[in-house]
């Protein structure tokens, strides 16, 4: 073989490894690629958010982008509008797109397995936010960052119990539940109803979910109105539904917060300035501010380290008083 159609050989060998290798590289983008790879340092959150059912949520939601932002995290948002089905189709785009890090709010408890197993396959690490899962194999999520709800179910239920020990007869209780199937309704349920457990003069008389929205909250205080002729307390899982109930109060002749006591979970500004202006009773604070504990978990997990197994939010109670004081400087 001749010097000249040996060079000839080099060359194009040479050419096409470069063909392959820009070709590979068409190929990440095309995909979405992994930001990491693709010569942008910046790490991508995939984040798939519940929806836009209350101000707490809002307030969220407000917190993830600005924090995302703050730490030069690339945040891809979903919007799941309160369905399931809707973060299941987001979490599997963001396992397509190679996402470096998952984060959810899980709408529901229940039925993650397949999904989160599909992420782990992936080799791409998941962040439950806010909401739990209940899965049985907690190796298909790094960590969960939010609040203890069955504490601010308890404190609810207690602070009732101290205000209503003086009572000789029966006081009946409603209960505005939030979406069904949820940590927060299932939990502030179920902490409710052990601390009233304590006076067994207080009676839950009708319990219903109301979605966590105002038009749900009037829509079921409504309900209960009509079929209960004495109803002394309102315990309602968010603001929100207490916000919309208390338009259903008034309409029914009522006086919110003097006929019936309101006891809510959140502490947003609606929630506080109606707690202010006496119209709620009291307020188990509930944090939505997450999103700088979210991206600091990010970056942790995708540098591969140890982070704990829970991340619980701290929180407190509102009382009128206490909130009237609050309420200036309340961000959200
Ligand atoms: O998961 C947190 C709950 O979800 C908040 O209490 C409620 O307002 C929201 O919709």
């Amino acid at each position: 073989m001749s010097t000249r159609s040996t060079a000839r050989r080099v060359i194009a060998a040479l050419a096409g490894v470069l063909l392959a290798g820009s070709m590979a590289a068409c190929g990440n983008s095309d995909t979405g690629g992994d930001a990491g790879d693709g010569g942008n340092d910046k790490i991508v959150l995939g984040f798939s958010q519940v929806g836009a059912e209350s101000g707490w949520r809002t307030a969220n939601t407000t917190s993830i982008k600005e924090a995302a932002a703050a730490a030069g995290i690339e945040l891809k948002f979903d919007d799941a509008q309160q369905k399931q089905e809707n973060q299941i189709k987001a979490i599997r785009n963001f396992i397509q797109q190679k996402v470096d890090v998952i984060a959810f709010s899980p709408v529901v408890e229940s039925g993650w397995d397949t999904v989160l197993k599909e992420a782990k396959d992936a080799k791409i690490p998941v962040i439950l936010t806010d909401r739990a899962v209940d899965s049985a194999d907690k190796s298909l999520y790094k960590t969960f960052l939010g609040s203890d709800f069955v504490k601010e179910g308890r404190l609810a239920g207690e602070w009732l119990v101290e205000q209503k020990k003086a009572a000789s007869g029966p006081v009946n209780i409603v209960e505005l539940q939030g979406t069904t199937g949820s940590a927060p309704a299932n939990d502030r349920k179920k902490g409710f109803a052990e601390a009233i457990a304590a006076n067994p003069n207080l009676k839950i008389v009708a319990s219903q979910s109301g979605d966590f929205t105002r038009a749900g909250g009037k829509q079921v205080m409504e309900q209960f109105l009509k079929a209960n002729p004495k109803i002394d307390v309102l315990f309602a899982h968010n603001d929100d539904m207490g916000l919309g109930a208390l338009e259903a109060i008034s309409a029914a002749g009522k006086t919110p917060g003097k006929d019936i006591t309101i006891i809510t979970v959140d502490a947003v500004k609606d929630g506080m300035q109606a707690l202010a202006d006496g119209k709620f009773n009291f307020i188990a604070e509930c944090s939505p501010l997450l999103g700088p504990q979210l991206m600091e978990l990010a970056k942790k997990v995708k540098a591969g380290e140890e982070v704990p197994a829970r991340i619980e939010t701290e929180e407190t109670t509102f009382t009128q008083e206490q909130a009237k004081e609050a309420l200036p400087n309340r961000k959200y």
